[in-house]
Order: structure tokens, then C-alpha cells, then sequence
């Protein structure tokens, strides 16, 4: 839907002129999955669809959330942030406490969403639904707060407010994204990198399981406890504050120690990912996009053999498009337990990539799959 559409929508539903229009993107994480809550490198881009988000002040104090996306609307006061809604406007609702903890005001408004992210596809909709938000009142607020505190204020409202214990990295990706570019991102220190995604004769090929994802808040959170709980263990036999400061000579050096082979092999696939991750950049950079798909599929294999955060659906489509011409790599991409793949596809191939891998898909599967070739966009901003 384009800018003005909206604002006619805008118009039809409060009766006046919306004050500011604002846009936030989701993101896909190239590899380095699972390891922004260990201190690792991630390497996600933002995408060029996101959430939009349309504002006028109300005369009260009242706030009201509509979107074209459901048929929901909602108004809600103050008395939110004790009830906490288990409706969409909870990720609004999350960013609005923090602003709320940092002195400001931020009711009074009347709002539009409206997304074009595929929900519950693991590309970070709800991260550009807190992002569009925070942008948003940052500016109407005048806080002045810089985007990346922006994003830590929207991780942190993930976690408190709707119990998702999410790292960072689809909050920074969706606060800091740059077009052309993926965001080599150091999740322990948040010092970053854009690097230029020049893939000549290559793109991202983004391949929707449409798989309903089921119980990944509870999954997602026994993950990070798993990796909490090997973080202890080794850290009574060497100094660690987090999984990825260990190289995977280290680590295997002193796994012994854990006990458990599941909570093993969990630390092993974070540590391994973390290695994986600085190769690829490396190979990127060198321009060596054969070895970066090599370590997309060893990276796919470790999630689904060590970290148990595939399924059916992510594997078929994963290793079906490994299988093909023209592919380079292919990899389940974000929380998993359904959602996406990403895959580094040749150009020429990618009508027969999208015709194969989607019958393929389907036969193995019964699910028809859906396909997006990733256009990489810039971060959350103010359009009008
Ligand atoms: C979700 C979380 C992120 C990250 C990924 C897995 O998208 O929100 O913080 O942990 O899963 O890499």
C-alpha cells in the first residue's frame, strides 16, 4: 500500500490529518543464528518491507491502535501496562512503558499500522512494529534518543512486557539496516559493521515454509536457558561471561565438563555458529560467495543437529534447495521451529530455483511455499 493510500485510510477512520508518517523494516539474518544472546556475530540485513505507521495527538489522553492488517482495533489507557493485552497492540504498548520508564508521556495519540512483512515468518514483524513505534515517539516526544538506544529500549520491552527474552539483533537490524548492506553486528559490544552486500550475479532468496509457528516463545526461551545453563558450567573452569567468546578449540577442550549432551551440543552449535560467522564475512568481503554458501549449510546442519530448532518444513526446504543448480547455500533464518530459509541463489536460476524447490516443497511437505528475492532497505526513519 503506498504512502497515500494510507493516509486516505487515515482520513476515513479518524476524521483528520495524520500528523507524521513513519517506517520501520523487518530483517533476514544472513548466519549467525541463534547467537546474538551469547555475545556473538550476527550478520542480518533489513528488508525493504516493514511496518508503517501513520499518527495524529487526540484531545485526550487515551491512545488508539487500529491496522489494515487484522480487523482489531483497540483504545487503551494507562491501565495497559498492568493488563497487558495479549492482542498485537502489546508490541506498541511494550515500546510506549519504555518510554514511559524514561520520564516521557507517550499517550494521547490516535494510530495506524499497517505492515507488509509476512507475520510469524521469522522476519522480525514485531521488531518493526516496535521500532516504527519508538521512531515515532522519539520524534513527536522530541526525546532525542539515538537509534540504537531505540532498539535496545524496543528489545527490552520484548522481553519485560511480552516475554519474549529476544537478543538484540532484530531490533538493531531494523533500527540501524542501510540498503545494499548487512550489518556485521558484535551482539556483546554493539559495534558494528555495514558491509556491502555485492553478490554480482547472486541474491538472497527468501523461501516462506508458511508453516504456523507454534510454542516459540516457550522453545525460543528453553533455549536461552540451555545456553545460560553451559555458560555456568564453563564458567566454573574458565573465566566466560558468554558462549562466544570461546573459539571451537577451546570450547571442545573443556565441553567434558557439561554433563548433559543436550545442553552440550546447544553450546557447541553457538560457539561453532560464532566461528562460522566470522568466515563468512571474511569470505564475503574476498568475494569468495561459494564458501559463504558452504558455511550457510553447515550453519543450517548445526541448528538442526545441534541447537533442534528446525522441523520438517525448514530441513525440506533448506537441503531440497541445497540440492540445486545455481544455489550456493541455503538456511533456515531466524527463530526457526517454522518461518524461513534464506538461500544465496545465481540470478539465471531463480525462476527454476522457485519452480523446483516449490514443487519439491509441496509434494514432500503438502505445504505451498512462498517466495521473496530480499531487497535490502534502510533502517526505521520518519517519511513525511
Ligand atoms: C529471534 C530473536 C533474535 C534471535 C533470532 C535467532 O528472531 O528475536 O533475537 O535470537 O531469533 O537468531
Amino acid at each position: 500500500m503506498d504512502i497515500d493510500t494510507l493516509k486516505k485510510q487515515f482520513r476515513a477512520i479518524y476524521e483528520k490529518e495524520p500528523q507524521g508518517v513513519y517506517f520501520a523494516p523487518g530483517r533476514v539474518n544472513l548466519i549467525g543464528e541463534h547467537i546474538d544472546y551469547n555475545g556473538g556475530l550476527v550478520f542480518p540485513c533489513a528488508l525493504s518491507f516493514g511496518t508503517y505507521l501513520l499518527v495524529s495527538r487526540r484531545k485526550d489522553r487515551n491512545t488508539m491502535f487500529t491496522t489494515l492488517n487484522f480487523d482489531h482495533t483497540g483504545t487503551f489507557d494507562e491501565c495497559a501496562f498492568t493488563k497487558k493485552p495479549v492482542t498485537w497492540e502489546r508490541y506498541p504498548l511494550a515500546v510506549m512503558k519504555e518510554f514511559v520508564d524514561k520520564g516521557y508521556d507517550p499517550w494521547g495519540y490516535d494510530l495506524l499500522f499497517n505492515g507488509d512483512v509476512p507475520g510469524g515468518a521469522g522476519l522480525s514483524s514485531s521488531a518493526s512494529i516496535e521500532l516504527v513505534t519508538a521512531t515515532m515517539l522519539n520524534d513527536v516526544l522530541n526525546a532525542g534518543i539515538d537509534p540504537i538506544e531505540l532498539a535496545r529500549m524496543s528489545q527490552r520491552a520484548e522481553n519485560v512486557f511480552v516475554g519474549m527474552n529476544s537478543g538484540i539483533m532484530d531490533q538493531f537490524a531494523s533500527a540501524m539496516g542501510k540498503t545494499g548492506h548487512a550489518i556485521a553486528l558484535d551482539c556483546a559490544t554493539l559495534d558494528f559493521e555495514w558491509i556491502p552486500l555485492a553478490m554480482e550475479g547472486y541474491s538472497v532468496v527468501v523461501a516462506n515454509t508458511n508453516k504456523h509457528r507454534t510454542l516459540t516463545t516457550s522453545k525460543y526461551n528453553e533455549r536461552r536457558s540451555e545456553c545460560e545453563e553451559a555458560t555456568r558450567i564453563l564458567a566454573g573452569e574458565i573465566p566466560l561471561n558468554a558462549l562466544c567468546e570461546l573459539t571451537p578449540e577451546i570450547f571442545e577442550a573443556h565441553a567434558g565438563k557439561i554433563a548433559n549432551e543436550t545442553i552440550r551440543r546447544r553450546a557447541r552449535h553457538a560457539v561453532n555458529e560464532n566461528a562460522r560467522v566470522k568466515e563468512a564475512i571474511v569470505a564475503l568481503k574476498g568475494n569468495d560467495l561459494p564458501r559463504f554458501g558452504q558455511l550457510m549449510n553447515a550453519s543450517h546442519r548445526s541448528l538442526k543437529e545441534d541447537y533442534e530448532v528446525t522441523g520438517i518444513e525448514l530441513d525440506t526446504l533448506a537441503e531440497e534447495a541445497q540440492k540445486l543448480d545455481g544455489v550456493l547455500g541455503s538456511r533456515m533464518t531466524g527463530g526457526g521451529f517454522g518461518g524461513c530459509t534464506v538461500s544465496l541463489v545465481a540470478n539465471a536460476s531463480i525462476p527454476s530455483f522457485i519452480a523446483t524447490l516449490g514443487a519439491r516443497y509441496k509434494s514432500l511437505v503438502g505445504l505451498t511455499a512462498d517466495f521473496y528475492i530480499a531487497n535490502v532497505g534502510d533502517g526505521a526513519r520518519k517519511l513525511e
